[in-house]
Order: C-alpha cells, then structure tokens, then sequence
C-alpha cells in the first residue's frame, strides 16, 4: 500500500521507496502539508506548531486561542481572500462578487491504479501498480470544490497531482488562476535550481539561494519556451550530484507557465506550480469541471543524480507513449543545414545516395518542400507539394529514397499560417488576431486559432491525408514562434482568456488523434530547436530536437542542462559542418560525434563535403552508435562535472542497469598549457565488482596518450577516479569503455 489514511489522526500518508509524502486535516478543516522527504514511519504532525504573528489573520474558529493563522500554516492548496497572504493556488469569483475561496476538507477517496484528467497529456500506469487519492476541498460561501488528485508511483519515486476545480454553486464562477499543486517547506536554506535560456541556447541550469521574497520561472509566451523550462528544482545548500536533499516539481504541460517560489516572512517556503494566470481566466457554469495540468514531483535524499534518474525513468515508461521508446530508432541525415530552402528532388536525391554510401538510414526532407514555401514568407499552412521543385509530388521521390534502402521523412509545422498562403486567403479568421489591431508578426508568420475545432479538424484531415497516402516514417512537427494576439472568433466576449489554454487542448487533441492513427510513425517535436522542451510534448514526441544550435561545444551545456529533468533519448542531436553556421566555432568530427551521442543521433550537413577520412568517420561513428544503442538510450546517465569543477572539460557517463557496461565522454572545453591530468570519479559502478578498460578513443587530440593500467574496481574508479593523460588541442575529446569482468 503506498497510500494510507489514518483514521484517528486524518492523515494521509503517500510513501515511494525513497519518500514520504504526508498530510492532515486540521481540527479546522483546512487541508496541512506535514512533510515530504526521507522515507519514516513517524507521523510528523509534531512539526506543525501552530503559532501566531501580528498581522496575520487566524481563521475564525481561532479567534481566542490565536494559533494557526493561515499565513503561516503548511496549506496543501490555497484559495485567496482570507488571510493566506502568500501565493494563492487558485483565485476566483463568483457571478454575485464573491471573491476566493476558504477550502475545508470535505472528504476523500483512495483508489487502485493511476486517476486520468481529460484532454491533456498525464502519466498513465500499464502495470496496474500505481495508487490514487482524492480528497475533496470545498469553500462554503462560493460552493467551489477543489478536488486534490494525487498519484502515487512507489517504485519510480514518483508522486503527480492535479486539481479538478468545480463549480459546486448555482451561479456563474470566473477561474482567474487555476494552479496545479502548491508545496510548503518548512522554513531552511533552499537553493533553486532551473532552466534558463534564449533560442539557440536552451535549458541552461542556474543554481541561486532562494532568497525571502518571490523568485519567478515562467513563461508567458504560449509555449513552454527557450526562456524558462517548466521544471524547479528546489535543493539544500549542502546537495550535489551524489548527496543532499532535492525535490523536484516539473509540469506536464506546454503553453504558458508560472512557478513562483516564495520565501516568506518566517522563513518557510511555498512552491506554487501552474498554468500562467496572466491571459488565464474560465467560465464555470454550475456544475462545470476545470482540470487543471499535471505535475510530477519527486523527492531525493541522495542529490541530483538521483533525482534526474527518477525523471528519466519515469517519463520513458509513464509519459512517453510512443512505440519509439523501445524500438530502435533510425540514424538519420536533416536536409536543413545541408540545404536550408535551396533544393529540388536532385539535390534531396543526392543527400540520400550519399547518406546510404555512409550507413545512414533515414533522410528528412525539412522546410520547404510546399506550397510557395521557398523562403520563410511564404506557404505555411498549405500542407500540398511544390512541385516545381518535387516533380511529380513526393510518392516518386520517396520511392526512389526507399530503393536506396533508406526510410523517408517530413517537416511540418501545421500550427502557423503565412499570409502569403491559400490557407490564409481562404480563412483569415482562422489566425489568432485581435478585431481592429495589426498583428505581432514574427518569422513573418502568424499562428492559427487552434482553439477552434475546425481548424483542429482541418489540421487533423490534411495530415492524415499526408501520412497515409505516402511512406512516410518520420515527423518533425515544428512550431516556429510564440503565441500572441489571442483573440478567438469561435469564442463570446466572456471565454477570451479561455484561448491560451484552450489552444494547447486543441494542439494535444491534434497530436492524439494522429499519434494514435500511425503508431508506427517516429514524430520528433521541434520549437525553433528545444523551445517546447517538456513532459507534455513528449507523450508524443520520443524525441525532441534540442536547439537550433548544433556547435557541439554550445551542446554541451545545452544537452546537460536538458538532462536534469528530461531523458537522454529524448534529446535529438546531430553532427554539423564546421564552422559552425551558428557560431563560427570549429570542433574536431569525432567532438561532434561524441556529443551528439548524448542522445538520438543524425547528421544535419551537406555531405559532399566530406573529405574522405570524414566519410570513415561517419561510417565508424554510425557503427559506435548501433553498438552502444542501448547503454545511451537506456542506461543510467550521471553528469560528471557540475558548475563547481574546474571549469575546462565536461564529462558524462552512461552506466548499463545491470552496472556492466561504462561509457565515459570527456570534451576538454578551454585550450590551456600545463593543463595537467585530468581525474574524473565514476558513479553508479558496483564497488566490489572489477572493471577492465575495453578501449580508450581521442579524438582531435593532438598528443598520443601513454598507456594506462587497464583493471580496477568499481571502488577505485568512483573513489580514486580514472587519470586522463593531458590532452592537447582545439575541443578534444575522449571516449573510454569499461566492462565489469
Ligand atoms: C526551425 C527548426 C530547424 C528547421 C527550421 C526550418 O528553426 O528548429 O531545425 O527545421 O525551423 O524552417
């Protein structure tokens, strides 16, 4: 059982393998968070000391004792309007002005298996194993019911909640804020770690002390964003890669975010996840249901190791429903950075004759293959061949891709319209506008009103068309701007704030209905790179190109920050041409190769280029891959320098399940003389178990490297370390095997 009620004390207890998770009724109703952290058998109500301090309001029932105020008590969920000054988790009001929401609890329920919210993506439970709790929060004046919906995953360490918010009155209730979950800490030194960055530089982690005050991580630009990920880390002073505490709070949901997390006045502090309230309100009519997007937390004692494993564990087998998860997935080539919108069959044609000399097993034809779609002004949203370019349409073409023995795949990106197109001409009022305003315009394109099911129903009919007339084996479905300009005209004046969300309701009952249809198509998700980088998204994308920035020293930071939350095979990563056209910077081949295979692998440049030793190159890295496959899809993965080591390499490590198979990868990233020896200590060997080094590749390096022992213990390389001879060059690298013997 990992939910437990007991009855004497109304409390809940919610317990996974390395955490407890617990709550009470309080003598007044109100719904308290007791403790979240190391696995005990103590009920730890003792640790809620009711106190008083001036100028925060108790409840009523405490008006003569004074303890208890509810600004100061560890509150599950938070209406607004009596006396919780901190952030509230849901603000409302009703049709007669009734403003917030004073919730009690009213009653609960635990079930077998794992609850589901309608209409956006959450996590599912196969195995049957997972546990539910319900409990019903309810405020008296207004009549609206919070229902708390915890799911309880014991051995993925892993607790998701959300909230069915419903209007239990008789009049009209106005949602202004309608967040997923709310965690109260108790008062300490927290640092929170997040996701910061812009396009072409997602994902970057930065760690600060949470200071007393509010610190925001958001997005408000309809989309989960380069900018802010949504996922915390919340972690003590003391926590590191293999020790410390560190909770984890990360949203399972695409558009506009907001975590606010709040230091208050004593020192406690309160995370508050959901939807963006800014450009949020909903309509409940009596008896209506708003459900609100799903939040995965976990806890662990033993540092960010841990907790990254539990999230890469946990969305590969409870969010990701893709096929792909298990299948192999193919090597492929993207005609972008070979040929951006400058091609025609040959030169696609081309690029596929020389990726199938090379080994390569899948061509991706990206923009530009439709419409008038021969710069970015023109063509989204008339998903028909240009067949000026493509004689004859795509069918020939693809097939004489397949006879080269390669499979063939796509760029879409069906949520924008030009208005340079047939789509626009015929239904301008499909695009998100506001009546009597000139839109933002951004890549000159304009976004469509998915909030409309006919545009969702046209998408829907127009894809499918695409995808069962032709061969098709792979999707990129790109979104190439943020979202702006909501104003629906399928919507009354009163559901205008309604857009955003409803927005991302029509993308996933899109993304649903033709995931569902071609279970066999293998659909990469896209944002102008990793700018929808999130749980959501990848329910039906195993893979996500991480960042339209492909300079692999960039990568490196942008693929370890990704890591913390998401697993390596969801990250898509490719080999680019040098200089790199985002940067100027050129790494040695074998650099990009090895840090591209720090996830799903492909090539993204014009292979004619390639000298001859480069072409053994490919063949070599295509063979690596095959054979390291699944230690890199689905081993343990470790980052091996964090932002407090020296600063000139970066390391990672996979690690098989069964501790058998060690793969380290190694970038020296600052050219310096005297550099010295480089140490790095492994982890999650067996410490008894013996190790023999299988082989130790450079690449780019310079200088050849004396020989070394070649037997260890597990012990020895985690504790003592393995010592890399000084590397001379411009971004080496390294890659070295170890099999447990
Ligand atoms: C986005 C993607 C790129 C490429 C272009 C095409 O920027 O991230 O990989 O597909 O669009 O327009």
């Amino acid at each position: 059982m990992s939910i437990t009620f007991i009855e004497d004390k109304k409390a809940f207890l919610l317990e996974t393998c390395h955490s407890s998770y617990q709550m009470q009724v309080s003598e007044t109703g109100q719904l308290l968070h007791l403790y979240y952290g190391t696995p005990t058998h103590d009920l730890m109500d003792y640790l809620c000391v009711p106190f008083d301090v001036g100028f925060s309001p108790n409840p009523y029932e405490k008006k003569l004792t004074r303890g208890g105020s509810s600004d100061l008590l560890p509150l599950e969920y938070s209406g607004q309007n009596t006396g919780d000054f901190r952030t509230a988790s849901v603000c409302s009001v009703r049709e007669d002005g009734i403003w917030g929401a004073d919730f009690r609890y009213e009653g609960h329920e635990i079930l077998d298996g794992k609850y589901s919210i309608k209409g956006m993506p959450s996590a599912f439970d196969k195995s049957g194993s997972a546990e539910s709790l319900k409990i019903l929060l309810r405020d008296e004046a207004s009549g609206l019911e919070a229902e708390l919906l915890y799911g309880v995953f014991d051995k993925e360490d892993m607790i998701t909640r959300a909230v069915r918010l419903r209007n239990g009155s008789d009049q009209k209730i106005t949602l202004e804020k309608a967040g997923s979950a709310c965690l109260d800490l108790p008062s300490g030194d927290y640092d929170l770690i997040h996701f910061h960055g812009r396009h072409t530089l997602e994902r970057q982690a930065e760690r600060v002390p949470v200071m007393t005050g509010i610190e925001t991580v958001s997005s408000k630009r309809g989309a989960s964003s380069h900018q802010q990920n949504p996922f915390v880390i919340l972690c003590g002073k003391d926590a590191g890669e293999e020790a410390g505490e560190c909770f984890g709070m990360m949203l399972v949901y695409s558009g506009s975010h907001r975590f606010d997390i709040e230091k208050e006045q004593t020192g406690s502090v309160r995370v508050s996840a959901g939807i963006h309230e800014e450009h949020f309100s909903w309509l409940l009519r009596p008896n209506e249901v708003f459900e609100t997007p799903e939040v995965l937390m976990t806890f662990s004692d033993r540092g960010l190791s841990a907790l990254s494993d539990s999230y890469h564990r946990f969305i590969r087998s409870h969010i990701c429903k893709s096929a792909y998860m298990e299948r192999k997935r193919p090597v492929l080539i993207n005609s972008w950075e070979a040929c951006y919108f400058d091609f025609d069959s040959e030169k696609i044609l081309d690029l596929a004759r020389r990726a199938a000399e090379l080994g390569i097993e899948m061509l991706v034809m990206d923009d530009g293959w439709f419409g008038k779609r021969i710069d970015d002004n023109a063509g989204l949203g008339d998903w028909y061949v240009n067949e000026d370019r493509l004689p004859g349409g795509l069918a020939p073409l693809i097939g004489k891709i397949r006879d080269m023995g390669l499979k063939f795949g796509i760029w879409v990106e069906p949520e924008m319209v030009n208005e340079d197109s047939d789509l626009y001409r015929a239904h301008p009022d499909w695009a998100l506008t506001v009546p009597g305003r000139k839109p933002s315009v951004s890549r000159n394109q304009l976004v469509l009103d998915m909030s409309r099911p006919e545009v969702v129903d046209y998408l829907y009919h127009t894809l499918h068309s695409l995808l069962a007339d032709h061969d098709i084996a792979y999707v990129k479905w790109d979104m190439n701007r943020h979202l702006t300009d909501f104003y629906s005209r399928g919507l009354p004046p009163e559901r205008q704030g309604e857009v955003p969300h409803r927005f991302m309701l029509g993308l996933y009952d899109l993304l649903e209905r033709l995931t569902e249809d071609f279970p066999d198509v293998l659909f990469e998700g896209c944002s102008g790179g990793g700018g929808r980088f999130d749980a959501a998204m990848l329910r039906y994308f195993p893979q996500i190109w991480c960042s339209d920035d492909t300079d692999a020293f960039e990568r490196l930071s942008i693929q370890e920050g990704t890591s913390y939350g998401y697993p390596i095979s969801s990250v898509s990563a490719h080999v680019s041409a040098v200089p790199n056209h985002q940067t100027g910077r050129i790494t040695p081949f074998g650099t990009r190769g090895l840090t591209a295979m720090q996830g799903s692998f492909g090539y993204e440049l014009d292979l004619k280029t390639l000298t001859e030793e480069e072409k053994s190159e490919v063949r070599k890295q295509i063979a690596d891959y095959h054979a390291l496959y699944d230690l890199i899809q689905k081993g343990s993965y470790y980052r091996l320098t964090d932002q407090m080591g020296r600063g000139d390499h970066k390391a990672w490590e996979f690690v098989s399940r069964d501790r058998s198979q060690v793969m380290v990868s190694l970038v020296v990233t600052a050219a310096r003389p005297c550099l010295g020896p480089i140490r790095i200590r492994l982890r999650g060997l067996l410490p008894e178990a013996d190790y023999e080094l299988v082989s130790r590749e450079t690449f780019g390096c310079g200088n050849p490297l004396p020989d070394q022992r070649k037997r260890f213990t597990g012990a020895a390389l985690m504790k003592g370390g393995y010592v890399l001879p000084e590397m001379f060059g411009s971004f080496p690298s390294c890659r070295i095997l170890f099999k447990k013997v």
